[in-house]
């Protein structure tokens, strides 16, 4: 074969590996509203800089007539390339291919690019739309998600991984992404579900939906396996670059400044109006983040999910931040089981990342309840203690206005290694709030006196004179500055310039055994 020869060869394998499953299921593919994997990759990744990797792979299955069947690429499209200039690896699975389903020689293409993505350090985005594994493959197919697993779990805390879900996505294919750090899943083209409905059907006698059983809405507000979800396609890939422009290459790195116009001295008077007077009083603690942070720009995480508790990212002088606030416009902010994992999950994230953590106060305290109790509040409450405790980034904490009880120990206190305690001079701190204060400490006064509603509200009202203010914590040094609200822009900036070279650790262990 002369050498022309040989590069028509080569051509025509591309064009063949190009073309997945073929024009009819490429046409398939785009009348069920989702584009191919070569499609998603192209508008993911920085124009041109897409280098694919294992294109003409096959499988080595010979069962059920699939030796006829032998596609080039296998139903995965591999390989690495740009997103805002940062490499990163890719992998998208291309349905028109059996369905985009994991086989042995599918999967280990996966594992090539993990494993190229921990040794130079850079993120892995998996673009997932998979009828899982591959039937015809049998225990090679899960031998296959198992390899992949694996690297999953490696991975964690030393490669940010993210997924987008984008198809189907069931059985033993979800618990890859589940084991990445941040799902995004595309409104209407998207399911997540270990048996799907039908198996439902029988086995438990439920009528449900695929949506509902694991739409993109069901998995960003009742499970909160997702942590984004997105409109359609254009938007996930949008989603997945603004996430990425927070959070470093690695574990090593720190990540990216990002240079503002926003003055580091903006005083916002604003702020000295934005929490109530009347401590029952609602408001939105996004208002205070986005009043504080670069350009007002806040990019909340899970915002459909346990909304008692605000995670996100912004930026303070250019400076990626990890943002954890109680949000007293939703259950008074109080801690619950849903709240306590939504926000573990994000702090241990932000300190695998290097990414500091700043909190805002205002909780009540752990929502009472026998199904709270029940469902292991005392567990799942204990994730976000051991969360915050175990974190050796930067902490900063401001307390706007409640901080009772346990949750005062747990959201960044000074106790559990917080750097810089800030509170608001509308901040109350104590074991609880005055009214079940009072009638718990005057229990027996209360019961004898001739006008016990009286001498309760008296007595709430020397309670809250007492404890209801920042200032005792203040004495003893358990708050560093009670600060003006307006001025906490400023003062957030030159705690963390402070902090620039901060070095804490943990004692050397194999790793710790948080309450799961
Ligand atoms: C092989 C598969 C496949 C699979 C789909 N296809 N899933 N081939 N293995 N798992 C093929 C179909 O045969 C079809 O081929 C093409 O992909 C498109 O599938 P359709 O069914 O026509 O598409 P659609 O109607 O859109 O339905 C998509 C689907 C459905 C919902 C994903 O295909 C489905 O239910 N598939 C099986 C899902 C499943 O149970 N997977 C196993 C999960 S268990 P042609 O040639 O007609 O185009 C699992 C265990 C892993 O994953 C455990 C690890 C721990």
């Amino acid at each position: 074969m002369g050498i022309e020869k040989k590069i028509n060869d080569l051509k025509e394998k591309e064009r063949l590996a190009e073309l997945g499953g073929g024009e009819a299921r490429i046409e398939r593919q785009h009348r069920a509203g989702k584009l191919t994997a070569r499609e998603r990759i192209r508008l993911l990744l920085d124009e041109g800089s897409f280098q694919e990797m294992d294109k003409l792979v096959r499988h080595q299955c010979h069962d059920f007539g699939m030796e006829k069947k032998r596609i080039y690429g296998d139903g995965v499209v591999t390989g690495y390339g740009t997103i805002n200039g940062r490499t990163v690896f890719v992998f998208a699975q291309d349905f028109t291919v059996f369905g985009g389903s994991l086989s042995l020689t599918n999967a280990a293409k996966i594992c090539k690019i993990m494993d190229l993505a921990m040794k130079v350090g850079v993120p892995v985005i998996g673009l997932n739309d998979s009828g899982g594994a591959r039937i015809q493959e049998g225990v090679a197919s899960l031998a296959g998600y198992a390899d992949i697993f694996l690297r999953n779990v490696l991975a964690s805390g030393v490669i940010p991984q993210i997924s987008a879900i984008m198809g189907p996505c069931a059985g033993g294919a979800v618990y890859s992404p589940a084991l990445t750090d941040f799902i995004i899943m595309t409104k209407n083209i998207s399911n997540m579900f270990i048996t799907g409905p039908d198996v439902i059907r029988e086995v438990t006698h439920e009528e449900v939906t695929m949506e509902e059983l694991g739409g993109a809405e069901t998995h960003n507000t009742i499970s909160g396996v997702a942590h984004f979800a997105a409109e359609d396609e254009e938007h996930t890939f949008d989603l997945i670059r603004e996430l990425l422009s927070f959070i470093p290459d690695n574990n090593l790195e720190d990540p990216p400044l990002l240079e503002t116009t926003d003055p580091s001295d903006r005083v916002e008077e604003e702020l000295n109006e934005v929490v109530p007077d009347d401590p029952n009083q609602p408001y939105d603690i996004r208002q205070v983040i986005r009043l504080v942070v670069d350009d007002n720009y806040f990019f909340e995480v899970q915002e459909h999910y346990a909304p008692n508790i605000v995670i996100g990212f912004a930026r303070l002088a250019g400076q990626s931040v990890g943002i954890v606030a109680n949000q007293p416009d939703h259950l008074a902010g109080v801690l619950d089981i849903n709240a306590s994992d939504k926000a573990a999950r994000f702090v241990r994230f932000c300190d695998a990342f290097n990414i500091p953590l700043i909190t805002f106060e205002d909780v009540p305290g752990f929502l009472p309840g026998v199904a709270q109790e029940h469902g292991g509040i005392i567990r799942h409450g204990a994730k976000l203690l051991y969360a915050f405790a175990e974190a050796t980034v930067p902490k900063i904490t401001i307390i706007t206005r409640k901080a009772y009880g346990g949750a005062y120990c747990v959201m960044a206190s000074k106790h559990i290694r917080a750097d810089i305690n800030y509170a608001y001079p509308t901040a109350e701190i104590a074991v609880m709030g005055p009214e079940g204060a009072v009638s718990i400490v005057y229990k027996r006064e209360l019961d004898a006196a001739a006008s016990p509603a009286e001498l309760h509200q008296e007595k709430v009202k020397e309670f809250r004179e007492k404890f209801a203010n920042p200032y005792i914590a203040c004495e003893k040094g358990f708050l560093d500055e009670v600060i003006e609200p307006k001025f906490t822009r400023p003062k957030l900036i030159a705690a963390l310039k402070m902090m620039e070279n901060k070095r804490d650790s943990n004692p050397a262990k194999k790793h710790g055994n948080i309450p799961l």
